[in-house]
């Protein structure tokens, strides 16, 4: 069934390549910015179903002028830029692309935890400032990763990946705060679940990867960091919007943690003079956990897997509201 698809960004060929095989046609915007809304909204209203990204807001506004959309593919795991109540309302089934980008992902969460606990960033920019010096015993100095213990919040598909690096690799202490309990993830790491407050006392390094959702909006707090040791690490590789900004340079500043690794912030782009980036032990990356060549692959083809099933024969492999399909 031939179908008019806007692909609101140039994503990774494998998957545009299966649309157009199928005899899809396809609206690609080839600027390197995100649509606007606006013009995300006219450019839906002629169209069968759209592929977009975490950067298009698909809200209720949305939602209430494109209500003839058929099927909506998120590219990305996460989709909390989707408003799925109101899509669900609407009758319109969002897809997305999750396991293919857990590697990548959890890659980057370990890769944040060396490069602060190392300084690496700010040593990297001392070069670029003329500033290497000779040998210094008592500079540069970082913490070292083995045998710490490591706290997950939201152990998911990433965040057990994540706990699996840190195990075999300096043989952590895994525990973990999630809305249910894990057993089998439990039994993989011999990690304990424990409440929010005792994981923030506990842990040496803190990784978030739970979803960003009304209940963990902003729950990394002052109060939150108050209560994290002044050693500890905190890395959040989910969504900004699960810190305060604010409250983490303050934390920071005022040496209630010891440093950040962050590859998301709040609002993105981070601005150039955020103070965060001048923080001797703090690393931040712009969003780029799933920006391996083998993910973004992946997520292309499933994104573009789930409106071919879809369109083919009624189903998508990964479904955010399988309650619309049922119907
Ligand atoms: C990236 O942040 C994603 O949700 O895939």
């Amino acid at each position: 069934m031939k179908k008019k698809i806007l692909v609101t960004r140039q994503y990774p060929p494998a998957g545009i390549r299966l649309l157009e095989k199928e005899n899809h046609v396809l609206t690609i915007w080839d600027k390197s910015r995100s649509m606007t809304q606006d013009e995300l909204i006219r450019a839906s209203l002629d169209h069968d179903a759209i592929l977009c990204t975490l950067t298009d807001r698909i809200d209720a506004r949305f939602l209430d002028q494109c209500r003839h959309l058929e099927m909506i593919s998120q590219f990305a795991v996460g989709f909390d830029n989707i408003d799925v109540k109101h899509a669900t309302q609407l009758g319109i089934p969002v897809g997305h692309t999750p396991g293919v980008l857990t590697r990548a992902t959890a890659d980057l969460a370990f890769g944040l935890m060396i490069a602060v606990a190392r300084k690496m960033i700010f040593n990297h920019k001392t070069i670029l400032r003329g500033e290497w010096g000779s040998f210094n015993p008592t500079g540069h100095l970082g913490v070292e990763l083995k045998g710490k213990r490591l706290g997950v919040f939201g152990l998911g598909r990433i965040g057990i990946e994540t706990a699996l690096l840190c195990k075999k690799a300096y043989d952590m202490d895994v525990i973990y705060c999630n809305r249910t309990g894990n057993p089998d993830a439990e039994a993989l790491l011999d990690a304990k679940p424990v409440d929010f407050d005792t994981l923030l006392a506990k842990s040496d390094i803190v990784s978030v990867h739970c979803v960003l959702s009304p209940q963990t909006e902003g729950v990394f707090d002052l109060k939150a960091f108050k209560k994290m040791k002044p050693t500890a690490i905190f890395i959040n590789t989910a969504r900004g919007g699960i810190h305060r900004e604010t409250d983490l340079i303050q934390a920071l500043e005022q040496g209630l943690i010891w440093g950040a690794g962050l590859d998301v912030t709040d609002p993105e782009p981070m601005s150039a003079d955020n103070p965060l980036l001048d923080m001797e032990t703090v690393c931040v990356l712009p969003h780029v956990g799933s920006a391996t060549v083998e993910a973004r692959s992946a997520m292309s083809v499933l994104a573009a897997t789930n409106l071919i099933e879809f369109y083919k024969n009624g189903t998508i492999p990964h479904i955010v509201n399988p309650e619309v399909i049922k119907k």
